[in-house]
C-alpha cells in the first residue's frame, strides 16, 4: 500500500540526497565567498550554469507561466555589475556545453536542482550579507524568492508530485536531476573555478565598493 507521505518529492528528495551532500561539501562555499573576488568567481560560475540550462529547461518544459519567475540569469546578471563585471564581459563568461533535456519530465528534474537551490541559498545570502555587508543590489540570486521561497518550493513540489504519475516520468526526473547535480558539482567545482586572480585594478574596484 502506498503510504500518503510517499510523494514523488520524497523518492525524488532521497535519491538526490548524496548528490546534494556532496556538491554542499565539494563546493566549500564558505571559503569560496570569504572575498567579494570569490564571491564574484563564484556568480560568475553560476552564470555560465543557468545560462546553459535555463534555456533547455524552457524549451523542454514549454510552460513559461510556471518557469519565468525562477529563471535567475538577469539576477546574476545584475549582481555581476553591481560587483564590477564590466557589461561587455557577460556574454564572454565560460559556460558548459549545451545542454538537451528530452522533455518535461527532465526538466522538472534540472529545475528540482536549481529550484531547490533557493533554499540552502537563503542561509548563504545571509552569510554573504553579513560578511560583506552587502544587503539588497549584488545580493539578488541567493535572495532568489526572498520571503517567498517556502511558498515558491511549496508550489514547486506540487507541480513535481502533480506532474508524474507513471514510473517511465519519476525514472527521468530523477535520472535527470542527479545528472544536474553531477554537472553542476564538475562545474562549479573543477579545478579552474576556483577563486580568480583579479587584476590588481580590478581589485581596487571590487574592495572600493
Ligand atoms: C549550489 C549547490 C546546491 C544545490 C544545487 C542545492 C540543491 C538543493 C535541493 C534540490 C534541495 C531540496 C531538497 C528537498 O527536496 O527537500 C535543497 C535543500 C536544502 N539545501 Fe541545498 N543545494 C545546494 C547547496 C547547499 C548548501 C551549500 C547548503 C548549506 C548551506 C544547502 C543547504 C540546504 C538546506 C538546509 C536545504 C533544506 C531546506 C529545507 O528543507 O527547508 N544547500 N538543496
Amino acid at each position: 500500500m502506498t503510504r500518503p507521505d510517499d510523494t514523488l518529492h520524497r523518492r525524488l528528495r532521497a535519491a538526490t540526497a548524496p548528490a546534494h551532500e556532496g556538491l554542499e561539501h565539494a563546493l566549500d562555499w564558505q571559503a569560496r565567498v570569504a572575498t567579494r573576488a570569490g564571491y564574484r568567481g563564484l556568480l560568475v560560475r553560476f552564470y555560465g550554469f543557468h545560462a546553459a540550462y535555463e534555456p533547455a529547461i524552457a524549451a523542454a518544459l514549454a510552460d513559461d507561466a510556471f518557469l519565468a519567475p525562477r529563471l535567475r540569469l538577469d539576477a546574476l546578471a545584475a549582481d555581476l555589475r553591481h560587483l564590477g563585471l564590466p557589461e561587455d564581459s557577460l556574454a564572454a563568461l565560460p559556460r558548459p556545453d549545451p545542454v538537451f533535456l528530452a522533455g518535461p519530465a527532465a526538466a522538472m528534474g534540472a529545475l528540482y536542482v536549481l529550484e531547490g537551490s533557493t533554499l540552502g541559498g537563503q542561509v548563504i545570502g545571509r552569510h554573504i550579507a553579513a560578511q560583506h555587508g552587502i544587503t539588497g543590489d549584488g545580493l539578488a540570486y541567493y535572495r532568489a524568492h526572498g520571503p517567498r521561497t517556502g511558498a515558491m518550493w511549496a508550489a514547486f513540489r506540487a507541480r513535481l508530485d502533480a506532474s508524474s504519475d507513471e514510473p517511465a516520468g519519476e525514472e527521468a526526473v530523477t535520472e535527470s536531476a542527479i545528472a544536474t547535480f553531477e554537472a553542476m558539482r564538475a562545474w562549479l567545482c573543477e579545478a579552474d573555478a576556483g577563486e580568480p586572480r583579479p587584476a590588481p585594478g580590478d581589485l581596487a574596484i571590487l574592495s572600493s565598493r
